[in-house]
């Protein structure tokens, strides 16, 4: 059987889950890495036996093409996606990249339409649509009555990464961390119909807390709005040291309670009885597979997270923050 043939574009922190994840795939092949930081990339050339080493993704696109790969995986930081999928849509291979895609709308909206016109196999690493446990829950809700609150958090400290203290540079914690959670009650309750927020910021002191030109939100908290009367809020914070509530989704319906933690298990409570479930799969591996086998396929179907629906996604993280600067709620219709 042919290998896909894979090239990588970024080779930081989250490229190496997927490095993880593609290594262990006997059918797949990681022909070519473009990364800037040389320690990076000697790293994941050697790590994945790819053949090929590219200085950023322009060095990679000069040399590659849909004739030497079949499918690219992009996880740069969120400012540097000039180019990056545009030239993938041109030369029509198939990409998955990490959210949040840009910080650019314009860029992101240009993008999906090119996406569309080509009809190209695309994915967004919103792993969390993966897994067992948020299965389970969109399974679970429909079965009760409609109606209820849902509790959301991701409350911790600073990530290391240089780009996350500023957000100019990662979009806030909302848009850089929490849009997975954005992504999951949209994956649950549907499009939201609007969304005011609220942040916080000098907490955490710049060069003391933080590095020096950090002057990102310390916190905020957002209310969302869906159908059938479910009312979420979403709780984001960086300022912990140390210490982290449960963080993820309680979702309080009227005969039961589902208390997603993130990433680690499912308790479900009803009367008399209360059900643990730990998480059974690896959510980023059966991410990349979906994409893999879509590519192979050439249908892409059954993706989950194609990029034109975490545009959604992006776009609502994007709609709170901007409630955040005006004080107002933002309907999220209004803004289609
Ligand atoms: N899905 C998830 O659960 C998840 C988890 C962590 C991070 N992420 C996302 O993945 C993306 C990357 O995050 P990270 O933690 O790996 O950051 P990182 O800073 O560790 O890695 C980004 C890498 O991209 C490289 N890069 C920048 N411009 C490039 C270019 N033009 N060509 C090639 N390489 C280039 C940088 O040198 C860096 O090594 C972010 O968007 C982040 O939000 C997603």
């Amino acid at each position: 059987m042919k290998k896909v043939r894979v090239g990588l574009i970024g080779c930081g922190g989250r490229q190496n889950a997927h490095m993880d994840a593609l290594l262990q795939m006997k059918d797949v092949e990681i022909v070519a890495v473009a990364e800037p930081v040389e320690e990076r990339r000697a790293r994941a050339a050697e790590v994945t036996g790819a053949k090929r080493q590219y200085g950023n993704h322009s060095e990679f696109y000069e040399k590659e093409n849909g004739e030497s790969v079949d499918a690219i995986f992009i996880a740069v930081e969120p400012t540097a996606h000039d180019h990056i999928e545009t030239r993938a849509i041109e030369l029509g291979i198939p990409f998955l990249v990490e959210k949040p895609m840009t910080l650019d709308l314009q860029q992101a909206d240009s993008i999906a339409s090119m996406i569309r016109e080509k009809n190209l196999i695309t994915a967004v690493g919103f792993q969390d649509r993966y897994l067992d446990l948020m299965e389970r829950m969109k399974e679970e809700i429909p079965k009760h009555k409609k109606g209820g609150i849902v509790n959301g958090s991701w409350i911790g400290g600073i990530p290391p990464v240089w780009w996350w203290q500023k957000k100019s540079t990662c979009g806030g914690q909302l848009v850089e961390q929490n849009i997975h959670l954005v992504d999951g009650l949209r994956w649950l309750f549907g499009e939201p119909l609007s969304v005011y927020a609220v942040n916080a910021t000098g907490m955490i002191q710049p060069g003391v807390d933080a590095s020096p030109e950090y002057d990102t939100d310390d916190y905020s908290v957002c209310l969302f709005r869906f159908q059938n009367n479910i009312t979420a809020t979403l709780e984001s914070g960086c300022y912990c040291k140390g210490v982290a509530p449960n963080n993820g989704l309680v979702v309080i319906l009227n005969d039961i309670v589902l208390d997603y933690r993130l990433r680690n298990n499912l308790i479900m409570k009803t009367k008399g009885q209360t059900l643990d479930i730990r998480r059974g799969n690896d959510q980023t591996y059966d991410l990349d597979r979906d994409f893999i086998d879509a590519v192979k396929s050439g249908d892409g179907t059954r993706i989950r997270s194609p990029y034109e629906d975490a545009l959604r996604s992006l776009k609502v993280a994007f709609a709170a923050n901007r409630s955040m600067e005006t004080g107002k709620v933002v309907c999220l219709k209004e803004d289609e």
